[in-house]
């Protein structure tokens, strides 16, 4: 099941900025063009003087996916999201603990920005979550998180493809499901373990795709974008 929120077909595509500096993220921006409509900021950008980009991303109008992964203390959580509220993000994750989700919450308001939540870190697996002190594994844990997530009031959920169908049956159609780890038909995976095509992730029950390095790396990442948008289209029927 698919959720009945419109969503333009451009805007389901979210590129990934995982690039060194500034400099080289303008100028994939800029070769990006009209092809891209919503960007990803994550730790490797945003801590080399990206968080900025933010804000002139959104006066060009542009959509920017803020990949924080919010975790502290809840008064610190939610007066950073305020702070990145004001940015004119459009989406921005925190770690899926019940505390912090609320504070994100909180912090969030009736701003236009939507907290998603990342339930386990897909590089986590069951021996990795008893290490780290967890009772559950990976699999209940993600479906705990995901109910919480609904209860709270989180607008959306990071996961797999392989996990998005099973989230779905759990949040509704209300809950936005972002997935990354997508490989359009004859790209490398890299260090991605489980990868799915846009077609099939669109099918599992995504709303968006997070892709980077089969756009930022290609030989020609605006083709590159294009061909992605028109599978989701072609998927979306
Ligand atoms: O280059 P690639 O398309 O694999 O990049 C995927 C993007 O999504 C990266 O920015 C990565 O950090 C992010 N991501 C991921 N897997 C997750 C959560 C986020 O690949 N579980």
């Amino acid at each position: 099941m698919t959720t009945a929120k419109p969503i333009d077909v451009r805007d389901r595509l979210i590129v990934g900025l995982d690039l060194p500096s500034v400099e080289a993220a303008e100028a994939m921006i800029a070769r990006l063009g009209d092809s891209v409509t919503f960007y990803k900021i994550g730790y490797q950008l945003a801590y080399a003087g990206g968080l900025p980009l933010i804000r002139k991303l959104a006066d060009a109008g542009k959509k920017v996916f803020a990949d924080l992964k919010l975790h502290d203390i809840d008064n610190t959580v939610a007066r950073g999201v305020e702070s990145i509220a004001s940015s004119g993000a459009t989406f921005l994750t925190v770690h899926a603990y019940p505390q912090t989700m609320r504070a994100a919450v909180d912090g969030r308001g009736g701003s236009a920005l939507k907290i998603l939540a990342v339930t386990v870190l897909t590089s986590f697996n069951d021996a990795d979550l008893q290490e780290a002190g967890y009772r559950l594994g990976v699999s209940d844990l993600v479906q705990a998180r995901a109910g919480q997530a609904k209860a709270i009031g989180v607008d959306g959920l990071v996961c797999s493809g392989e996990e998005a169908a099973r989230l779905r049956r759990i949040v509704g159609a209300q809950l936005a499901l972002v997935t990354p780890g997508i490989r359009p038909a004859g790209s490398a995976s890299g260090d991605q373990k489980r990868v799915m095509t846009p077609t099939q992730a669109i099918a599992a029950g995504a709303d968006y795709l997070v892709v980077a390095r089969p756009v930022v790396a290609a030989a020609d990442p605006k083709a590159a974008a294009e061909a992605i948008v028109a599978e989701i289209a072609q998927a979306l029927g």
